[in-house]
């Protein structure tokens, strides 16, 4: 019989300028996941988690120890981001899936800074078979948490942006951006979010916003 325990997986947005603190904030989310992938194109997380740059020896690694839990990141190549995050994507739905036919519980947590490279505004327009753009849609049903950080929030793909169950919002430096906000917390929220100072955010979940 198929568990209904596939509801609090989350999709979490962090949306901020260069240093405003997102990456920060996810790094104190995801410090108690037991099953978690980084997904780290600019290799900022050296020391942080057990490093891979090649897909194929992170999947080896993480099928080896999927019981016991691990911590791992991959390092894409270079000008293949996007495809890249796909790949990973289509193997986190793979070990997965257990989880969604009821045979465990256990989640897999996926965190992926710099979205916007990976996940570009329009990616999945042109090609919608995009195993991230799954995550975001059906991720629940494999215990699939994502968390997703950019400085952009204008440039990330719909997929993502229209399934979020959490959305941080940190001072913005794009117009585009506040208004991608804004249409999100609501137009009374506007120069609050104009306002934000530095490591301050508005946060919204189901419940509503939250200063
Ligand atoms: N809440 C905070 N209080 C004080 N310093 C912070 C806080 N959050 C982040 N910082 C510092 O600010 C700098 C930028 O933070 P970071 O999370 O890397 O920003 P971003 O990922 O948005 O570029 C880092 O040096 C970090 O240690
Ligand atoms: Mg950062």
């Amino acid at each position: 019989m198929k568990k209904k325990n596939n509801t609090d997986s989350r999709r979490v947005g962090i949306f901020g300028a260069s240093g405003s603190g997102k990456t920060t904030k996810a790094l104190d989310l995801i410090k108690n996941c037991q099953r978690l992938i980084v997904f780290d194109i600019l290799d900022d997380f050296i020391g942080y988690f057990r490093r891979f740059t090649s897909l194929d020896e992170l999947k080896v690694y993480v099928i080896k120890h999927y019981t016991k839990g691990f911590r791992v990141s991959y390092v894409p190549p270079y000008g293949s981001e996007a495809r890249a995050l796909s790949d990973l994507s289509e193997f986190v739905k793979y070990i997965q899936t257990g989880y969604k036919i009821g045979a465990h519980s256990a989640k897999v947590t996926l965190f992926v800074d710099e979205l916007n490279r990976s996940f570009p505004l329009g990616l999945t327009r042109n090609k919608p078979l995009n195993a991230f753009g799954f995550l975001c849609n059906q991720g629940r049903h494999y215990g699939v948490n994502i968390v997703g950080v950019s400085q952009r929030m204008s440039m990330v793909d719909m997929p993502f942006r229209a399934n979020l169950s959490d959305v941080y919002v940190f001072r913005l430096a794009d117009f585009n951006d506040v208004k991608a906000a804004t249409a999100v917390f609501g137009s009374q929220y506007r120069q609050t979010i104009l306002n934000l100072p530095n490591y301050k955010y508005l946060y919204k979940n189901e419940n509503g916003v939250l200063i």
